[in-house]
């Protein structure tokens, strides 16, 4: 009995020991989500859903840890926690590239060597090529490039709305209407993000001026908030998923943006779905409470010191033992976090990304190209002969003058950057003889412009490059320009040197609209280029000399004077008493024009080609319930292969609420040869028709007649049909 007790107590004993393993185990694997790869915690097992893992970690983070979350331990970036194996997190400016690294604890340069990077065109020139393809190229770029340098959050791109021609960083923004501004972030955030790398919506909302914009108050009413300011952040998170947003420096309605329960926690997250971060603006957080309950995620660039002093570190943690903060609203913060962290896959071996590839700079040429506007060109002054051109003076300090490392945020350190001059040189320096005179420069020299007029005068031909710059009070953060008038006296020294040689093509830099009247009747061509990036040299030349024919459309509308511009018609700029009231309303940029029926000096959509194009045969057809399509046929009936930008816009006849006369609701670019036709069908969903309607909260689209207008520019009008919604429709 003993022996067989004693086997009996072996083999219970092996019996015991083995349960116990599996219980160990089980238990062991329950606690930790075990995986059937050996014993992965639940959190780290990428083969499972996000949510899951995300929710795995915070149940194991002590409060420490989450707080470490929601707020920031150097300039631009987060804590890593350890436990989880997630790294610090990374962000970067900004919407035209990768920033050279600061810091790391002051806006101080780091003096690295290896934080060079691509400098695309900026993004007011992405929107003049409305083609939606080139800003998906333009966010490759910038994943691939910021992956690379193990950024986690690119801090673009920005899609305020261009509600004043003088804000100081339009050259950030795609310009004034929600729709074109809604099609190019959205592929832009979606190429960013395909790379592993988070994207992020700004300034969120209505941060359209930089004068007082670290306390200015918005005020405007509810229609013009929903149809017009916030279209193109509810397209990044509805149509793109965004993972982060940052809040503007403004007030909105008497609360700070970064502290908007309304615009945050109410319309961004609860209506809109938004399950990714809010972040502040740099220095742009004001309370601890008003940040916990106003649905701030991640405190960025506070000035104090050291991090534990932020509203959301140890001020937040103490709030939370204390239960003057619960848990879960933590949680949720941190929550986010995490969400943002592992959809950007931070806790994964990161594959290499790349920077200033061949690809990377023929991105940044072919978005140039196709960004320039042609404004003007009478009997075809462009393109230049380069066999016939025998000399040419090129004029003006923006020939020459590098502006990758101006503007503010956006700036950035380039491997190269091709000037005009150099693009010229090296496209005809072969054939022509090329003379350079300053013409103007900040500091104001009749000498300069002597010279410049003498040049003129001993050329065949003269290509002016002026306009705007990246200093201050022009194209710059922190300051609005001050007018609309080219500076430096420009406007005489083009009089001055058209006098002295007629054949005068002129080449304007700036982020949005500039007063040409005292000399564009005198000059035969006008070229806008924006701000046109590392490559922008080669992608004028090419242009200036036919191998490129030009097909950008104008994103904004260029006024005759400002005073004609809404905001400032009604005397609503830069606004009094530290609060600015949109009372224009909806009636932004064309709206205004259009609706007021005052003549702008170039429409938006407006821009010309070396060739031409005649547009027939429209007709409407209702392919399934409440979706409309419209064809139409495109001819290249001109002498060269071109692209044409055929825009559709949609028209309310005696609507029963004031609505802006149309409104851009379609739009595509087509490359044809010449002699070419194609066909062009663009879907009208029923939202195309409808407005915001406050008191159902809901988009109204409301039986009646509409016109579907088809143009190649807002005001060149070729086809339109007459249209009938039968019923009245409302989208939540
Ligand atoms: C700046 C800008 C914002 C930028 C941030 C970090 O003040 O408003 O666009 O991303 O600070 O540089």
């Amino acid at each position: 009995m003993f022996r067989l007790r004693k086997m009996q107590v072996v083999v219970s004993g092996v019996l015991v020991l083995t349960i116990a393993a599996v219980l160990f185990w089980s238990n062991n694997s329950q606690a930790s989500g075990s995986h059937a790869q050996g014993n992965l915690p639940l959190y780290a097992d990428v083969t499972k859903p996000i949510d899951a893992r995300v929710d795995d970690i915070l149940s194991r983070m002590t409060l420490e840890e989450k707080i470490a979350l929601v707020h920031a331990d150097s300039k631009f970036s987060s804590a890593a926690i350890p436990r989880f194996g997630l790294p610090q997190r990374w962000l970067s400016d900004g919407p035209h590239g990768v920033r050279e690294d600061v810091g790391p604890h002051t806006w101080t340069p780091a003096g690295r060597t290896d934080d060079f990077a691509t400098l695309m065109p900026a993004l007011i020139g992405l929107a003049a090529t409305w083609n939606s393809d080139l800003a998906t190229a333009y966010g490759k770029v910038i994943g691939e490039e910021a992956r690379q340098r193990g950024k986690q959050i690119m801090l673009g791109p920005g899609m305020n709305i261009m509600r004043t021609p003088l804000n100081g960083r339009n050259f950030e923004y795609p310009g004034e209407d929600p729709f074109l501004v809604s099609r190019m972030v959205v592929n832009y955030i979606r190429a960013v993000q395909a790379e592993d790398v988070a994207s992020c919506a700004k300034h969120f909302v209505a941060n359209d001026q930089e004068h007082e914009r670290n306390t200015i108050n918005v005020e405007m009413d509810e229609r013009t908030l929903r149809e017009i300011y916030l279209r193109p952040f509810q397209a990044a998170v509805q149509e793109a998923g965004v993972r982060t947003v940052m809040s503007g420096y403004n007030k909105f309605r008497g609360y700070w943006c970064a502290e908007n329960d309304y615009l945050l926690n109410k319309i961004l997250k609860d209506e809109w779905g938004f399950k990714g971060i809010v972040m502040s603006d740099w220095n742009g957080t004001h309370s601890t409470r008003g940040s916990v309950f106003g649905g701030l995620d991640l405190e960025m660039g506070t000035e104090v010191s050291p991090y534990e002093k932020f509203f959301l570190s140890d001020a937040f943690r103490d709030g939370v033992k204390s239960g003057e903060y619960p848990m879960s609203v933590l949680d949720d913060k941190a929550r986010r976090n995490l969400w943002q962290m592992l959809t950007t896959k931070a806790m994964e071996p990161r594959r290499p990304g790349a920077i200033n590839t061949k690809d990377h700079q023929k991105a940044a040429r072919t978005v140039a190209e196709e960004s320039f506007v042609l404004l003007k060109n009478d009997n075809n002054a462009l393109p230049l002969d380069p066999d016939k051109t025998k000399s040419i003076a090129v004029i003006g300090e923006n020939a020459v003058l590098l502006q990758a490392y101006g503007g503010g945020s956006a700036r950035i350190k380039v491997f190269y950057e091709i000037t005009p001059l150099e693009g010229i040189v090296r496209k005809v320096g072969d054939r022509a003889n090329i003379s350079f005179a300053m013409g103007y420069s900040e500091k104001e020299s009749a000498e300069l412009a002597n010279q410049a007029v003498r040049a003129a005068s001993q050329a065949d031909t003269v290509i002016y490059v002026g306009g705007l710059n990246h200093r201050r009070n022009f194209d710059a953060e922190s300051w609005d320009r001050l007018h609309m008038k080219l500076p430096y006296k420009q406007d005489e020294l083009l009089d001055r040197v058209v006098a002295a040689n007629p054949r005068t093509v002129v080449v304007l830099f700036g982020g949005g609209p500039m007063e040409m009247g005292a000399w564009l009747g005198k000059v035969p061509a006008v070229l806008q280029v924006w701000y046109p990036g590392m490559e922008g040299g080669n992608a004028l030349a090419g242009v200036l000399f036919g191998d490129v024919n030009p097909s950008g459309k104008l994103p904004v509308t260029f006024p005759k004077r400002l005073a004609d511009s809404p905001a400032h018609a009604m005397g609503n700029y830069p606004g009094a008493n530290g609060v600015v009231r949109y009372e224009e309303g909806l009636l932004v940029g064309y709206r205004w024009f259009d609706t007021k029926n005052i003549e702008p000096l170039f429409s938006f959509g407006h821009g010309l080609s070396y060739t031409k194009f005649e547009y027939s045969n429209l007709r409407l057809t209702e392919t399934r319930d409440g979706v409309m399509t419209a064809e139409f046929e495109v001819k290249n009936v001109g002498p060269r292969d071109g692209a044409e930008v055929a825009q559709l816009y949609v028209e309310p006849v005696k609507p029963r609420l004031s609505r802006p006369q149309k409104e851009l609701k379609g739009f595509r670019k087509v490359f044809l040869k010449t002699g070419e036709s194609q066909k062009v069908s663009i879907p009208l969903e029923r939202t195309a028709f409808a407005f915001y309607d406050p008191e159902r909260r809901a988009w109204a689209a409301e039986k009646g007649d509409f016109k579907i207008v088809i143009g190649a520019s807002s005001r060149d009008i070729r086809l339109h049909e007459n249209v009938r919604l039968k019923e009245t429709t409302y989208d939540k």
